[in-house]
């Protein structure tokens, strides 16, 4: 039992993966040894609906100077927020002088477009040096944790804000009422906060559980946004389903009255009532097929890696992989390394597993058989890029929506 991050009532876990460490802590043999792991249990309110972890690691374990993930390596998500910024400028920043905040800005991925617009603009970075990356670029970037404390200092330095935006950040945060108590204070009287976050009904459907890892400290539904900020007199307006991260949903929010509320919201919020997303059964079905796809993707890679000695490879050190191999229990003895394209995950070792992170370079001397694809939502930007291998007749491993070999 454990009192809902939301409405204050309490909760059940529906599932526990076990000692987690930090999903995006690649480490170094000599740091093997004081790992921090911590259990990682998921449960449902079934008061106002919200999925949520029962516990999530101090935040300064998590985003820090030597953060790892640079939202910029991926051109698929440097397209999709260069439509994002033309978006906001056509509809939200269209008056005179606008200005625009984004919580967790990262490398700058979103603010470049506003920046090279010539719009006002304030990024919101804790994390140092994707920060200083973002500064690089000329973008106008604050390296500190966003609440309520830090709307207050915003607004006396900047002034109100048109649009506040987030991507991938908002379900990170558990502090959560701060944070909407701030956007409430920061947005002018018709301003919009847009968010955007891997989409619980994706999860569900897809049983793609490995969204679930420490930074996401809550799994949203249209249903439990609403309850939420609906307590801040927040309404959620339009919304609008995405392809990134697996499956994601934008949300568009606004003081209660603001907006004209859409057709797509109401339609959204009956499409979660038929999925069952608001029911405790969904989630006993959810952990189920969790169990299920753990076990046919060890079987797999028991009989390639360990009957047939083929060697396997696996694409992408995502945060994602971390629940993976560690709830599976996939080390070394069954894949030889991790590609990827982040320099400073390279020659380091994976979260609890310990598997090599090598570079793309190493993937293509290695020649393998078999890649067990972890970076999934990248699946068509890394088919185009991986074509001399597919034409080879390279077999990939994959496991959302099921686990096969392609
Ligand atoms: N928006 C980018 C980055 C997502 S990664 C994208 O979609 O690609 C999550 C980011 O949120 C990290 O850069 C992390 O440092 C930042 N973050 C975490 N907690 C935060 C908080 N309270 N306020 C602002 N940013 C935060
Ligand atoms: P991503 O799935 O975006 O995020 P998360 O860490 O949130 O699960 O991570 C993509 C990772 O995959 C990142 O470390 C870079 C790597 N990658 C490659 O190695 N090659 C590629 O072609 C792509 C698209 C990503």
């Amino acid at each position: 039992m454990a009192a809902c991050r939301i409405c204050n009532n309490h909760y059940q876990e529906f599932i526990s993966f076990g000692q987690m460490p930090i999903a995006n802590g690649f480490l170094l043999p000599e740091n093997f040894e004081q790992e921090y792991y911590f259990e990682m249990k998921v449960g449902f309110c079934t008061h106002c609906s919200m999925v949520q972890l029962l516990e999530q690691p101090d935040r300064e374990l998590m985003f820090h100077e030597d953060y790892a993930f640079f939202s910029s390596l991926s051109q698929g998500q440097t397209i999709h927020f260069e439509k994002l910024a033309n978006r906001l400028i056509k509809d939200y920043l269209c008056e005179t002088d606008p200005f625009a905040v984004e919580i967790g800005s990262n490398d700058g991925i979103m603010l470049q477009n506003l920046a090279a617009a010539g719009i006002r603009h304030l990024g919101v970075e804790p994390s140092e040096n994707v920060a200083e990356i973002a500064r690089g670029k000329g973008i106008n970037t604050i390296c500190s944790f966003f609440d309520e404390e830090l709307a207050t200092r915003i607004i006396e330095q900047h002034g109100h804000a048109d649009t506040i935006s987030s991507a991938n950040v908002i379900c990170h945060i558990p502090y959560i009422h701060s944070v909407l108590a701030g956007v409430k204070k920061l947005l002018k009287q018709e301003g919009v906060f847009i968010f955007e976050d891997p989409y619980l009904g994706d999860i569900v459907e897809k049983v793609s559980y490995d969204q679930i890892y420490d930074e996401h400290v809550f799994y949203f539904s249209a249903t439990s946004v609403k309850n939420m900020i609906a307590q801040h007199d927040l309404e959620l307006f339009d919304v609008e389903h995405l392809d990134v991260h697996g499956g994601s949903m934008r949300y568009f929010i606004a003081r209660r009255g603001s907006h004209q509320v859409t057709e797509k919201v109401r339609t959204l919020l009956a499409n979660e009532k038929a999925l069952g997303l608001e029911l405790h059964e969904t989630y006993q079905q959810l952990r189920r097929n969790i169990e299920h796809s753990r076990d046919q993707l060890v079987e797999i890679l028991e009989k390639v890696k360990l009957e047939q000695g083929s060697p396997v490879v696996a694409y992408g050190a995502t945060s994602k992989s971390t629940t993976v191999l560690n709830y599976c229990g996939i080390g070394p003895e069954l894949i030889d390394f991790i590609s990827d394209t982040t320099p400073i995950k390279q020659n380091k070792f994976s979260p609890g597993m310990h598997i090599p992170v090598k570079s793309p370079e190493d993937l293509e001397k290695k020649q393998p058989d078999y890649i067990l694809l972890f970076a999934w939502n990248h699946m068509q930007e890394i088919m185009n890029k991986e074509a001399q291998y597919n034409a080879r007749n390279g077999k990939w491993i994959v496991y959302v929506p099921e686990v096969k070999v392609i």
